[in-house]
């Protein structure tokens, strides 16, 4: 049985049609207040996966998801597994300055006391948060969808990760699609404000790293020349990292750039921003909701659950 909160409904339907499931309608609404009340309509099975993203509006999707756990439990389920495919607040794993709030913690903490028996997530940004849990976890790729999307809307292409921290992301698609990838250095300078500069890919590695170099095709900017370049990010937030990866990458002769992100955050008029850059589409999954979650996960999450 399959439980959709309302940030997540259409992609747990389709997780639950990919799954030949049965899917448990809910209700949910604001009080005139403002406080949430959620109801579970019809009988709910001994075990039962929940599916509900995190994202805008942050803490009242995870209000929502807690009372779903727990209003779970107390109805008699006895193995909850927890779908969460974009983790909000996961970017705060750790205490940046004095005193902060480990956000990211404190979220995996309340999820899992509230009666979760297994939780499930997608390209978490940092890997580490699993570790604030002490039942199962998992963090599954989304680059397998995404490098089926890209081979339909290119030819002949070169992935880009925007930052070192993408490269990752950028390597998967490339060993995937059987093509090259590079990627560039970012410095944040502050929450909306980055500044992207380009790399050598061969001197930034170490020496004993060069062998997986080779292997994963990885080649400096320049050729990007004349190709297909298409960026990959885990998260579009203000679009700023992709704006300055698209402007290099046109310096450097791309002949179109495509942008493919997992998590379609998308603050304000991001889009826009990154169609103005010269972007000829953007792509999100639907771990969010959004114009451009046009890549669904829903069959990485089924086959996760199977
Ligand atoms: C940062 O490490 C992430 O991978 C993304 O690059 C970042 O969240 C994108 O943010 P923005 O769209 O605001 O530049």
């Amino acid at each position: 049985m399959i439980i959709g909160g309302s940030a997540s409904q259409k992609l747990a339907a389709n997780v639950a049609r990919e799954l030949g499931d049965v899917l448990c309608p809910i209700e949910t609404k604001k009080f005139p207040d403002g406080e949430r009340y959620l109801r579970i309509k019809g009988e709910i099975d001994k075990e039962v996966t929940v599916i509900q993203s995190t994202g805008f509006p942050q803490d009242e999707n995870l209000i929502e998801l807690l009372f779903l756990i727990r209003n779970l439990k107390s109805l008699g389920a006895e193995h909850i597994k927890v779908v969460v495919p974009y983790l909000g607040y996961g970017r705060q794993e750790k205490r940046f300055k004095d005193g902060e709030a480990v956000s990211a913690q404190i979220v995996s903490n309340l999820i899992e006391s509230s009666g979760a028996n297994e939780f499930i997530s997608i390209n978490l940004h940092e890997d580490s948060v699993r570790d604030f849990f002490e039942i199962p976890t998992a963090n599954i790729s989304a680059m397998p969808p995404i490098a089926d999307y890209i081979s339909e809307i290119t030819e002949d292409p070169i992935i880009i990760a925007p930052d070192k921290g993408a490269l990752g992301f950028a390597e998967e698609i490339a060993e995937i699609l059987g093509c090259s990838c590079t990627y560039m250095s970012k410095v944040r300078l502050g929450p909306d404000k980055v500044e992207t500069k380009i790399v050598d890919v061969h001197s930034d590695f170490a020496s004993d790293e060069l062998d997986s170099i080779k292997k994963n095709s990885k080649v400096n900017i320049d050729s990007v020349n004349g190709k297909e370049a298409v960026i990959i990010d885990d998260i579009i937030a203000t679009g700023g990292t992709i704006v300055n990866a698209i402007g290099i990458l046109k310096e450097h002769g791309a002949k179109s750039v495509d942008v493919c992100c997992v998590h379609p955050v998308l603050v304000n008029d991001a889009v826009l921003k990154i169609f103005a850059a010269g972007a000829r589409n953007v792509a999100g999954t639907d771990t969010l909701k959004s114009d451009v979650s046009d890549i669904s996960v829903a069959r990485i999450i089924a086959d996760a659950l199977k």
